[in-house]
């Protein structure tokens, strides 16, 4: 089986970090986002990947030179300009030659759902599409999907006002769908597979879903980014992944909690890091604060700063000594 995943997006809502490339190729626990995407498919056995790409597509090709991740081959699929997601389906299944059913996939989850269960319900039920769902608090953010009992959707709804979801089960990013969903889906316009496609398979009744019943992130927000790390080095998926790289230079005297602190990172004696990630070759300089923030490859917390809750530093961006930052964006936008 073959599988599109989908990180042609701004990524707008990690920016600075952002600004000069995609969400997919910024580190989860010192390794790329996509790589533990693409390494769930492979334990699925699928490893022919079919990337769909849009902004900045060059880093990809940059980091996979001989288009292997993380054991699968890659192919690349460049739109020529945003198509949003149904569009960019079928741009990049059209280019790769997909002919059979297909995996399509968000390329900012990452999750434990057993693929191979999915693909069986999604031949069981003689879906057109199925869509894999996960139980959330806060619904309004995400696609909200109600089915019935045997799990056909009922309505799917984008981003519901708060408060007025009809069900808490939401669109975990994962789909199968039978090449007939392309042929629904116009050619060289921007479609939503959220809003346009799946709303007209449930008018068909083809619309089927599943709740994956298991460990799901969304790493495209500040909070989830700081969160799907944290989860990984405090083992709530398997064996703990180690959260300070190995030639990271943590000082004797400094207070690292809950943190991850990437390759040739530096945090000096006194400095205080918490619940925080710190990117490669940042710096935290000596007595400087550090919690509930991302710190960009490069940048420089000099003494006795303080970056507070929320804050997202740039690459290469100095956050002056002394200073005090709280829910700061430095830079506040791209350049
Ligand atoms: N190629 C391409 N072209 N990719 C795109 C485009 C585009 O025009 N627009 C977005 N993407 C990619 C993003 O890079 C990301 O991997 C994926 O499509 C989803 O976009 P997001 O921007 O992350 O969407 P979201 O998180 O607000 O909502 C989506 O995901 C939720 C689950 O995490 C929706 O599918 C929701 O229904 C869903 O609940
Ligand atoms: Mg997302």
């Amino acid at each position: 089986m073959r599988a599109v995943v989908l990180v042609g997006g701004f990524g707008t809502r990690l920016r600075p970090l952002t600004c000069h490339r995609p969400k997919q190729m910024l580190p989860i626990v010192h390794r790329p986002m996509l790589d533990h995407v693409v390494g769930h498919l492979v334990d699925h056995g699928i490893e022919d990947v079919v990337l769909s790409l849009g902004f900045r597509a060059d880093t990809f090709a940059a980091g996979y030179p001989d288009s292997m991740c993380a054991g699968a081959r890659l192919h690349y699929a460049v739109e020529p300009e945003p198509l949003d997601t149904a569009g960019a389906i079928r741009f990049a299944a059209t280019h790769a030659g997909i002919g059979e059913r297909f995996l399509v996939l968000n390329g900012d989850v990452l999750t434990d759902l057993d693929i191979t269960r999915f693909v069986e319900f999604h031949d069981s039920r003689g879906a057109e599409a199925t869509i894999a769902l996960h139980k959330v608090d806060d619904p309004s953010r995400y696609g909200v999907v109600p089915c019935d009992g045997g799990g056909r959707v009922l309505e799917f709804v984008e981003k519901p006002v708060p408060g007025e979801a009809p069900t808490d089960l939401i669109n975990a990013g994962t789909y199968v769908l039978e090449p007939s969903v392309l042929a629904r889906i116009d050619d060289g316009r921007r479609v939503s597979v959220e809003r346009e496609v799946f709303p007209a398979l449930v008018r068909d009744r083809s619309l089927f879903a599943l709740d994956g019943e298991t460990y799901w992130i969304d790493a495209g927000t500040p909070e989830t980014y700081i969160r799907v790390q944290l989860d990984l080095t405090e083992g709530l998926r398997g064996e703990p992944v180690p959260a300070i790289a190995a030639s990271a230079r943590v000082a004797g005297g400094a207070t690292v909690r809950r943190s991850v602190i990437g390759p040739e990172a530096v945090v000096e004696a006194g400095a205080r890091v918490e619940g925080a990630v710190v990117l490669a070759g940042a710096t935290v300089r000596a007595d400087a604060v550090v919690e509930g923030s991302i710190v960009g490859f490069g940048a420089e917390v000099a003494a006795g700063a303080h970056v507070g809750p929320c804050s997202i530093i740039g690459d290469h961006q100095v956050v002056a000594a002394g200073a005090r930052l709280d829910g700061v964006k430095q830079p506040a936008d791209c350049p």
